[in-house]
């Protein structure tokens, strides 16, 4: 892991054909729908339905932990890698479950780019819309792509007018629908000036075959839905590579996943706008360039993913240098060195041995119990660390106390092992003391995450009440007596030392403000 100049351009040329992205999405927009699409298109899985595990069909990304089995959802964020063309693709996985949860928000610092998935039916949907916020905050370019053209939706234009009205992103579309959703007769492609006809390849199974039409041929056929196609698109501007870069425009494409039509169109446009992997600032704000000595991000640490080992993952991207397996890095916030031995690159269930990655790539380091959200790895003789994770608003609030108290040692172990991990937050005060401290989410599934494994893990069931509050703002002590005295309000401290106080909703909050207007009462914004 030396930074030889050879090595250093190989590194920069490795780095450049990588697209690092995750896909946002409301629940059932068709998120592992377009997974299974995006990656039998790069024909590395042989038959659509081994991504996710719906359906009777074989997991691989999912079904993790017994949970998600009984549940059928998807907790865990896994990293999809696949080849394309002279491209690599690393498509991390968001957990789609309609809670939310803090892991949703993390992956999305290691991606340089996101597609955000419509359901042509709905359009912009709530935790899309939460998704987009953090893309915005973190300034991730945004691709949208909108699903279900197949089936009867909303209008095109219309969908681009919530794009700009809601969110204030410009929609450049790449290709346009012919024939209203529903009535779905194929795609204009704006930059050829063809129309692609696709004939449907039921339940996904195998690529639709696409099939082109020039102008004249599309005109003859589908006369005034080709025109109409033709004026609707003539009304929004075309793709700009540097203002969709800043996040003022988005590239929009249309398709059905589960048919595979237009997904071809939207790895193309992965390949070719979105950002490869890039210099990214440390904690100081200065640059680590692609081709510096290694140095990675954790993202993410899962734990239980493998039941006979009880083994807690950490998931690394590579933002520079070249990752080779067994190398012995630091730590950055310890100092201690750290033997990569066992890194992984992960599938779902299935498991490959990490021998060398590059910058943009995903690896899952196990039995990295020391490692946490936000951490910095890099090679001993470069050190380097970036910013750590943000702590993210939480919405729901559950005061924990052990079902046995006697084994109060199981509880308090587990309750630090989670907050280290950053699986939910802990909030203490003097009051509840440590025997019952509160726990705080950003979506309800990470308290029964919590519970699970405080109970299976650490050998301590426990109980959750949940507490009437949803809104958190950040103040200070010289405030605390203030807040103290009001009622239905309660002021706690979080791990990382900062003062939060609860308020059930924003009304409440309203009238606390407009009686004090002296209080600091911070938003804690998402991702930020
Ligand atoms: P998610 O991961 O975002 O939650 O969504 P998922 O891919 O599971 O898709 C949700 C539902 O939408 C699925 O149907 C899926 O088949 C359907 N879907 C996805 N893409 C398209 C599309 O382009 N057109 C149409 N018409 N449907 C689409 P389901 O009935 O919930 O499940 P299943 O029958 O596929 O098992």
């Amino acid at each position: 892991m030396t930074a030889a100049p050879v090595a250093a351009s190989a590194v920069a040329a490795e780095a450049s054909r990588r697209r690092t992205f995750a896909v946002i999405s409301h629940p059932d927009a068709g998120k592992s729908t377009l997974t299974e699409a995006l990656a039998l298109h790069a024909r590395v899985i042989g038959n659509a339905g081994a991504v996710h595990g719906k359906g009777g069909r074989r997991g691989v990304v999912s079904d993790w932990m017994e949970m998600e089995q009984a549940r059928g959802i998807s907790i865990t964020s896994a990293a999809l890698q696949f080849e394309y063309g002279d491209n690599v693709i690393n498509l991390l996985d968001t957990p789609g479950h309609a809670d939310f949860s803090e892991d949703t928000y993390r992956v999305l610092a290691a991606v340089d780019c996101a597609v955000m998935l419509l359901d042509a039916a709905k359009g912009l949907e709530p935790q899309t819309l939460k998704l987009f916020d953090v893309c915005r905050h973190r300034g991730i370019p945004v691709l949208t792509f909108v699903n279900k053209w197949d089936r009867p939706g909303l209008d095109a234009l219309a969908i681009c007018d919530q794009l700009e009205e809601r969110i204030g992103l410009r929609p450049t579309p790449l290709t346009w629908p012919v024939g209203e959703s529903g009535h779905f007769r194929g795609l204009l492609d704006r930059r050829s000036g063809e129309m692609a006809v696709f004939e449907r390849a039921p339940g996904g199974v195998r690529i639709s075959a696409e099939r082109r039409l020039t102008p004249d041929e599309a005109a003859e056929t589908y006369d005034g839905e080709w025109h109409t196609a033709l004026e609707e698109v003539q009304l929004l501007d075309h793709v700009d590579e540097a203002s969709f870069r800043a996040g003022r425009t988005t590239p929009l494409l249309f398709g059905a996943a589960v048919n595979n039509i237009g997904v071809g169109h939207l790895l193309q446009t992965l390949v070719e706008l979105a950002p490869p992997p890039s210099a990214r600032p440390d904690a100081s704000g200065e640059l680590r360039d692609v081709d510096e000595p290694f140095s990675g991000l954790v993202f993410k640490v899962q734990a239980g993913m493998d039941k006979a080992h009880r083994d807690r993952v950490a998931f690394v991207r590579v933002c520079s240098g070249r990752f080779e397996r067994g190398a012995v890095v630091t730590h950055a916030a310890t100092g201690r060195p750290f033997a990569t031995k066992y890194a992984q690159a992960l599938f779902g269930r299935d498991r490959d041995t990490v021998e060398i990655a590059y910058p943009g790539d995903i690896i899952g380091l196990v039995n990295a119990s020391a490692l946490r959200p936000g951490d910095t790895l890099h090679a001993r003789e470069a050190p380097v660390e970036f910013a750590g994770m943000p702590s993210f608003a939480p919405e729901h609030f559950a005061v924990c106390r052990a079902r046995d108290t006697g084994r109060s040692k199981q509880f308090r172990r587990g309750i630090q092992q989670l907050e280290h991990e950053g699986v939910v937050q802990v909030l203490r005060s003097e009051l509840r003391g440590d025997a019952a401290p509160i726990l705080a989410a950003v979506g309800p599934l990470q308290f029964d995450v919590s519970a699970h494994r405080l109970e299976h893990e650490f050998g301590s069931a426990v109980r959750l009440d949940r507490l009437p509050y949803s809104l958190a703002r950040r103040t200070r002590a010289d405030d605390r007596a203030t807040l103290d005295a009001e009622h239905d309000v309660e002021v706690v401290e979080r791990g990382d030392g900062a003062l939060l106080a609860l308020f059930s909703d924003r009304w409440r909050l309203a009238s606390v403000q407009r009686r004090h207007p002296e209080l600091m009462l911070e938003p804690l914004v998402a991702g930020a």
